[in-house]
């Protein structure tokens, strides 16, 4: 078998189409403009990336964005000051202060001095709370996005067997909250989980969420399976440079998988996608 590629670069551009067609209609209708606030502390090439795609793919919506630089070493005061002024103005809906945080910034405490209204993350403990009890919450980007292609490709989840890779707050959590939302049976495995290739060989849905290079190989797929890696690595190219890979080795995957998303192409569009899908929200809930 060779697995159908799931083009995550083209799903997220049909996102952003519909997110553009629904800040058209809150200009034209209700003068509303949705505005998104990143706030990037510290000069980390890999954020200042995300950063700058997120605030290009803000404006091509159609969306009001507005990004705060922060030296390295701001106190927690000023960037606990930073949030409420964001929290305060009526024009931002949307509220993202870009992980990681320097060592000496408690990141819990600043995720949850975000309004949980605008916290278009997903991570203030409220919306980790609401998602965990099925109510209405901001969901995390990725998970959000990983679940639209799932759906997408399979229609009814109810009753696949899904193994999360990966216990994180930002994927692995709130991943396995959404897929039992779905009726899936979830296993969540990580570092420790005990014959890792036998739990994951009897999954229909594997998420790859650990961060480690092509750590799946093709053997541990069920045949047919649908594969979606969240995993972004880059790797030494033995002709030199680097190249970007997944979680799961691709070739072996694809090979046995029914479905895949590739890397880059995959998750990664879709995680944009649904952070303006999710400030559009957020917009709309605060003016009902
Ligand atoms: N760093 C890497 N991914 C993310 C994300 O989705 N949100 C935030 N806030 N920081 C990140």
């Amino acid at each position: 078998m060779t697995a159908t590629v799931i083009d995550g670069k083209a799903f997220a551009a049909k996102v952003r189409g519909l997110v553009g067609e629904h800040v058209a209609m809150l200009k034209a209708d209700h003068g509303i403009t949705p505005g998104l606030a990143v706030v990037l502390v510290g000069d980390d090439p890999a954020s200042q990336v995300y950063v700058k795609s997120k605030g290009k793919m803000t404006v091509e919506v159609g969306m009001k964005s507005v990004e705060h630089r922060m030296d390295a070493d701001v106190s927690e005061a000023d960037l606990l000051a930073m949030v409420q002024m964001l929290n305060d103005d009526p024009t931002i809906h949307g509220i993202l202060v870009q992980l990681p945080l320097p060592d000496h910034l408690n990141s819990d405490l600043v995720i949850n001095s975000i309004n949980p209204a605008k916290d278009v993350d997903g991570f203030h403990i409220s919306n980790v709370g609401l998602l965990g009890t099925g109510q209405k919450a901001m969901v995390p980007c990725t998970p959000l996005g990983s679940l639209m292609m799932l759906r997408d490709q399979l229609g009814s989840l109810s009753g696949l067997n899904a193994v999360v890779i990966g216990r994180s707050n930002i994927v692995g959590k709130p991943m396995a909250q959404l897929l039992l939302g779905d009726s899936c049976t979830v296993t969540i495995a990580h570092s420790r989980t005990k014959d890792l290739a036998d739990v994951v060989r009897r999954a229909d849905i594997v998420v790859a969420a650990v961060g480690r290079a092509q750590m799946v190989p093709g053997d541990w797929i069920k045949p047919g399976a649908t594969v979606i890696d969240v995993g972004i690595n880059r790797i030494d190219k033995p002709e030199g440079g680097t190249r970007l890979v997944g979680d799961v080795d691709y070739d072996s995957c694809a090979a046995v998988a029914g479905a895949i998303t590739p890397v880059p192409g995959g998750v990664g569009p879709m995680t944009i996608a649904c952070l303006l899908a999710n400030t559009v929200t957020a917009c709309c809930r605060a003016n009902n």
